[in-house]
């Protein structure tokens, strides 16, 4: 039977984060830590989906009933997806997904958004059916939303696109930058953080205090577009001092946990340009960046107080792998 495999990248936020749910701009990268997926068509009418990440990792459904009844969480990304396949094109056929990370879900890389883009891709492909980069963002957009409720769909665009991007909140913007280099040195706090509650609890204060939450968000907007000038002018320090800066507001925000903190004081103390949680906070993440003199030091202090990943950034995007 034809069966087709794609991949596509995880993910880091670099500046912007929670503001961006709120239509304004972050820049993010495309990680080299990559979800594989398979399609292959099938003679029974149904979607079956084996994804050792996943729970349950061996999950099945008649095509006549995808999208309904109970949706298991752990697949809720899958089905849905293949869902809104179905609401847009239809299915002529039953189809198995076979989903393989070389990344921990744990981490908050962006295996959701990855597995979601790779199966509307993968669709896609074994259908014939062309797709630009955008209206693949949009389908993928809606999956999310249809998932967690609130999101700004960076994560999804960081798959598609690849590389490292200029994004505006709901996908207004999508501009990849050219960037040299990236040498990003990445701290896992061993806490996974529950994004859509933590960015429903920046939404409370933004009910709160609107006229000081959108404050900090221009300020945030300020940050991404001079971040952005660093990043392109290979001017590292000034990032690093942007990171800082933006870190000052995602803790006004009360986003920092006491890991995190403790991971971004020790990478700035071991020498470090910046450094600032990625992501929606109070778990998953640090990111810092160091002078090539200090890159040994930060990474021992990271070891120490955390668990030092290795990325690369600047990852390509959604990409066939065989058919
Ligand atoms: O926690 P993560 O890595 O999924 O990132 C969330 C980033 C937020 O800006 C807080 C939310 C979003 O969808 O942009």
């Amino acid at each position: 039977m034809k069966r087709i495999t794609v991949s596509a990248p995880g993910k880091l936020m670099l500046l912007g984060d929670h503001a961006v749910v709120y239509q304004r701009p972050c820049l993010v990268t495309a990680v080299d830590q990559r979800m594989f997926v398979t399609v292959e068509l099938i003679n029974k009418p149904e979607f079956q989906l084996h994804a050792p990440d996943l729970l349950p990792d061996d999950y099945k459904k008649p095509l006549t009933q995808i999208g309904s009844g109970t949706i298991p969480k752990g697949v809720a990304y899958c089905e849905v997806a293949v869902s809104l396949f179905i609401q847009k094109f239809g299915l002529p056929s039953g189809i198995r997904v076979s989903s393989q990370a070389n990344f921990s879900s744990l981490l908050g890389l962006g295996s959701s958004s990855a597995i979601t883009v790779c199966i509307l891709k993968a669709l896609c492909s074994i259908f014939g059916i062309k797709i630009t980069n955008k209206e693949l963002f949009i389908l993928c957009y809606q999956t999310v939303l249809a998932v967690a409720g609130v999101g700004s769909g960076f994560d999804v665009a960081a798959g598609i696109y690849g590389g490292v991007i200029f994004f505006v909140g709901g996908g207004k913007e999508i501009t990849p930058l050219s960037v040299v280099s990236l040498p990003l040195l990445v701290g896992y706090t061993g806490i996974k953080a529950d994004t859509p509650t933590i960015v429903r609890s920046v939404s409370e204060k933004m009910k709160q205090f609107p006229k000081l939450i959108n404050g900090l968000f221009t300020v945030s907007d300020l940050v991404v577009t001079r971040g952005q000038n660093a990043l392109i002018e290979h001017d590292l320090q000034t990032f690093g001092e942007m990171m800082n800066i933006n870190e000052g507001l995602l803790a006004s925000l009360g986003v920092e946990s006491e890991q995190l903190s403790i991971l971004i004081q020790a990478a700035r103390m071991a020498g470090a340009y910046g450094a600032k949680l990625s992501g929606a906070g109070m778990g998953d993440c640090m990111i810092t960046i160091a002078p090539p003199d200090r890159v040994r030091q930060v990474k021992q202090s990271i070891a120490l107080h955390g668990r030092l990943i290795t990325v690369s950034c600047n990852a390509e995007g959604v990409k066939l792998e065989a058919q």
